[in-house]
């Protein structure tokens, strides 16, 4: 007899909301590899999720199949971003939609300043904050205009691949790991700017190993496991339950 709890019981816990961004039953593989095994979840306009789980649970994946990447390829499932079906579209057509990844890996241009790895991002429309918005929220990348991207510090390359994500009129920003591999003052700094683009009604969804700090800063958790949804609840709910911690967390 299977005797682990059910915490996915929690799922439509937040259901009298509208979705803003919705998923539901999605599918992924990559190749013949079964990943996103009917993945489901709400994100409601406005709001922080923090998507977490163990290593190889899935989380970039599910990003990854929600930006419409293509790999992992989508074989089921619906993906809608405030009433528009971002599963009938390409990864271009998705950005245009208004989603912003910003992933892992950070992505900055060598050979490029940062301001022209932000111009960059403002070549085609449609253009969110302009550059200037974009230096008052991190005063750090004003001071740095001129120096190219890649010999950023982490931090600094942290803060600039997520300006360039809201360089584009975005609706929601995906955040892949941003805290990772960054010193607890630079995580300060991140999580700080992360409320105030919050307050200025941007939507996000946050995958980070460092769940407790991804939990102090969300308003709702959902949690996978080996490519499917767990729980689905509140940020509190999950730091105030010991056995959910530890079971899907290691915390
Ligand atoms: N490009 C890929 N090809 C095949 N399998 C992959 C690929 N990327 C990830 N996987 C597998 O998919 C699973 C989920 O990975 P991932 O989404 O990266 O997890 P997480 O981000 O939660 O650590 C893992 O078992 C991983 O080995
Ligand atoms: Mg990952």
């Amino acid at each position: 007899m299977n005797t682990k709890p059910d915490f996915s019981k929690n799922a439509n816990h937040a259901a009298t909301a509208p979705a803003f961004l919705s998923v539901w039953d999605m599918h992924a593989y990559y190749g013949e590899s079964y990943i996103v095994q009917g993945v489901s979840f709400n994100v409601h306009e406005g709001e922080i999720l923090a998507l977490l789980g163990r290593n190889g649970a899935g989380k970039t994946s599910t990003l990854r199949s929600i930006a419409r990447i293509g790999d992992p390829e989508l074989r089921k499932g619906e993906i809608w971003l405030d009433h528009k079906p971002l599963h009938n579209m390409s990864s271009h057509e998705a950005s245009q939609a208004g989603l912003g990844l910003v992933p892992e890996d950070r992505r900055i241009i060598p050979g490029l300043t940062v301001e022209e790895n932000l111009k960059l991002a403002q070549i085609a429309p449609p253009v969110g904050w302009s550059i200037q918005r974009l230096y008052d929220l991190f005063p750090r990348l004003g001071e740095r205009r001129m120096q190219e991207g890649v010999t950023l510090s982490g931090g600094e390359q942290q803060m600039l691949a997520i300006a360039r994500a809201l360089a584009r009129d975005i609706k929601v920003l995906l955040l892949d790991e941003p805290y990772e591999g960054l010193a607890p003052v630079i995580v300060d700094e991140i999580e700080k700017t992360l409320r105030i683009i919050k307050d200025q009604g941007i939507t996000t969804v946050i995958v980070e190993q460092n769940a407790v700090r991804a939990l102090e800063l969300a308003d709702r958790a959902v949690i996978l496991d080996t490519g499917g949804i767990v729980f689905d609840g509140t940020a509190a709910e999950v730091l105030e339950n010991k056995e959910l911690r530890e079971e899907y967390l290691a915390i």
